[in-house]
């Protein structure tokens, strides 16, 4: 009865915007269109759907026949070991927090090898949804993301259904890894979950990756040093 009577919540879609940082080169921002500039407030679609931007990745990058993306770079210590071994891949680290994003920019600017690094300062859930074209991803990299241990924040966590099915729609055709990894039994039985319900995809390495080309990252050696089990798994989007 109770439930009956309750209001269903409905959050609004928003005008989300690209902007390329003015002070960064290297850095844009994927955020809300602002009612005005003395209000936070952001502006709701007129018809409560996503906004879908029209975006190509040359307008982010020089070259663009091998794109990668990570999702939730932290310290930016995977970025920074595989750009340099890899000046053939365009890499997009991404950030919702702006001071990680800032942190992992300055260390991959100070090593610098290529110039094939960009950082989406943003949600990815609505970067790869509304702005990411169709068959244009080579591969994409989550490690170690918020694992959100509470039950009433798993609604948070960024690896549900509908973004696996915005990771199957922008990945190119062929052979397509989705590589990931974490430190959390429950999410990650969650996560494969997803995965194994998918019909486009197929868990080639399960629970037995080893880092990705060798490199680990910041949480991971964190974790390592406390004793925590990894889990990392590879995932093939093949159909
Ligand atoms: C636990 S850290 C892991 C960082 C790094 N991958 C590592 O293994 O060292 C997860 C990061 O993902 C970022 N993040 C979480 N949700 C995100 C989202 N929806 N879009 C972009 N970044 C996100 C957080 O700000 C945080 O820095």
């Amino acid at each position: 009865m109770n439930q009956e009577r309750k209001k269903k919540t409905i959050i609004p879609e928003f005008y989300r915007d690209l902007k390329k940082s003015n002070t960064h080169p290297a850095l844009y921002y994927f955020s809300f269109r602002k009612s005005s500039k003395n209000s936070k407030k952001p502006i709701p679609t007129p018809d409560n759907l996503p906004h879908k931007i029209d975006f190509k990745w040359d307008q982010i990058f020089d070259s663009t026949g091998h794109i990668e993306i990570e999702i939730g770079s932290g310290k930016g210590g995977f970025l920074c070991e595989y750009s340099k071994n890899h000046p053939e891949i365009q890499l997009l680290g991404s950030e919702w927090d702006k001071s990680w994003a800032l942190f992992a920019l300055r260390r991959w600017m100070q090593k610098k090898h290529h110039d094939n690094v960009n950082m989406l300062c943003g949600d990815m859930f609505y970067f790869v949804r509304d702005a990411v074209p169709d068959h244009s991803v080579n591969a994409y990299h989550m490690y170690f993301p918020d694992p959100w241990p509470k039950e009433k924040h798993h609604k948070n966590r960024l690896l549900k259904a509908d973004f696996v099915k915005e990771v199957a729609r922008t990945l190119k055709p062929g052979k397509r890894h989705f590589y990931w990894a974490t430190d959390h039994q429950e999410y990650n039985e969650e996560a494969l979950s997803v995965f194994d319900a998918f019909p486009k995809c197929t868990i080639i390495e399960r629970n037995s990756a080893s880092p990705t080309e060798g490199i680990m990252t910041g949480f991971e050696k964190k974790y390592i040093q406390e004793g925590r089990p990894i889990y990392r798994s590879i995932i093939v989007f093949d159909k």
